[in-house]
């Protein structure tokens, strides 16, 4: 991978980064602010997989998390066979959540309310008090089935039950799996995750990794003098965005070393959008992905989960993984979502309708469309 990316990088650095050839577009804000768009937005992200966990974080037999996707209750656990399971987090008899916690181990699941209980893999283990409950066996398969599939490091669940499972790499396509793989998410755990609770659309969040036009402006106290002006390999992976962006030192090596000694990878930022709501970003030796999660009425509130995810044989470095997770946690949060949720508070005050979208900034109307094209009707 090394070489063809950095044949790529190299193509691009002496041809420069390309002039519009086209004029800038223009984009109504309602694709951030509308209810019924937003509605359908959250029925798109509900089927297709949602990164709910990292695999690592469920790694003994009996853990589980609780999570929210779409305002869905999930529970996302480890059975004793180690396998990974989710299910609805909403007791099969009237309703309650069963559990509470937001993580933890057990044997079985048992519902607070009249002491049902389930299995980790959520079949109903028992009904309290069965002989005064019905005359027959409680028509229950017991908490709803998700579908779910572990790939690259991540437990992956797609939070509607009605929709056909879809496998995680044809999903992401086989050359986004390769990438990945090739980047060593497989082997990657857990290091360090966090939950942030914005004020803004979900797809403001995802448009700061698809354009870099804001690097030198936006970034500029922070990571932009590592980086060259406006050069950004950008790839199309099936459907999902991708985007290499080579640190100067990187752009130095491909001009002054032979070939056949270039470690482009390594000094690169990648980041892939998945559509819809997830962006894996490959930096520094590690991943951070984000999860976003928008909120299940207004459509300019997002819970972002941010998790990172070391090589495993490395996870032992925590000082150098906590200094990086530092980094990321002041660089992302601190700038790019909070210009995400300064642009949301100018659009909810009506303070502007259009928004223009340069050449260089076109994956984000590419992004639209392709989540348009999921969208139920
Ligand atoms: S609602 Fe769970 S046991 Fe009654
Ligand atoms: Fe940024």
């Amino acid at each position: 991978m090394d070489l063809a990316i950095g044949d790529e990088l190299f193509a691009l650095a002496e041809a420069g980064s390309p002039a519009a050839d086209r004029p800038a577009q223009q984009l109504t804000v309602d694709v951030y602010t509308d209810p019924v768009r937003h509605a359908r937005e959250l029925a798109a992200i509900a089927a297709h997989p949602v990164a709910a966990v990292a695999s690592s974080e469920i790694a003994e037999p009996g853990s589980f998390v609780t999570a929210e996707f779409a305002g869905v209750p999930v529970i996302v656990a480890r059975d004793h066979d180690g396998v990974a399971h989710a299910m609805r987090n909403v007791c099969a008899h009237r309703g309650a959540t069963v559990v509470a916690e937001p993580s933890g181990t057990g044997r079985i699941f048992s519902c607070g309310f009249h002491g049902w209980s389930y299995d980790l893999d959520g079949s109903l283990r028992a009904v309290s008090d069965k002989q005064r409950f019905s005359s027959e066996a409680p028509c229950t398969m017991g908490l709803r089935r998700l579908s779910c599939e572990e790939r690259h490091g991540m437990v992956w669940v797609t939070p509607n039950p009605d929709t056909e499972a879809k496998d995680l790499a044809d999903w992401l396509g086989s050359e986004l799996d390769d990438v990945l793989t090739e980047l060593g998410m497989p082997e990657m755990v857990h290091h360090a995750a966090t939950e942030y609770d914005l004020a803004c659309n979900w797809k403001l969040l995802t448009d700061g990794f698809m354009e870099l036009y804001h690097l030198k402006y936006l970034h500029r106290n922070s990571i932009a003098p590592y980086f060259p002006n406006d050069l950004t390999l950008s790839k199309r992976y099936n459907g999902h965005f991708g985007g290499w962006l080579p640190k100067n030192r990187v752009l130095r090596m491909l001009r002054d070393e032979p070939r056949d000694e270039w470690k482009v990878v390594d000094g690169c930022t990648a980041a892939f959008t998945l559509v819809p709501g997830t962006v894996i970003q490959w930096q520094a030796g590690h991943v951070e992905l984000f999860s976003m999660r928008p909120h299940p009425t207004e459509p300019n509130r997002t819970t972002c989960r941010l998790t990172m995810l070391v090589p495993a044989d490395r996870a032992g470095e925590t000082e150098l993984w906590d200094r990086n997770w530092e980094r990321v946690c002041i660089t992302i949060p601190d700038e790019d979502f909070a210009a995400a949720v300064d642009v949301q508070r100018n659009v909810d005050a009506g303070a502007v309708d259009v928004l223009q979208i340069g050449f260089n900034e076109e994956k984000l109307i590419q992004h639209l469309h392709e989540v348009d094209r999921l969208l139920p009707d």
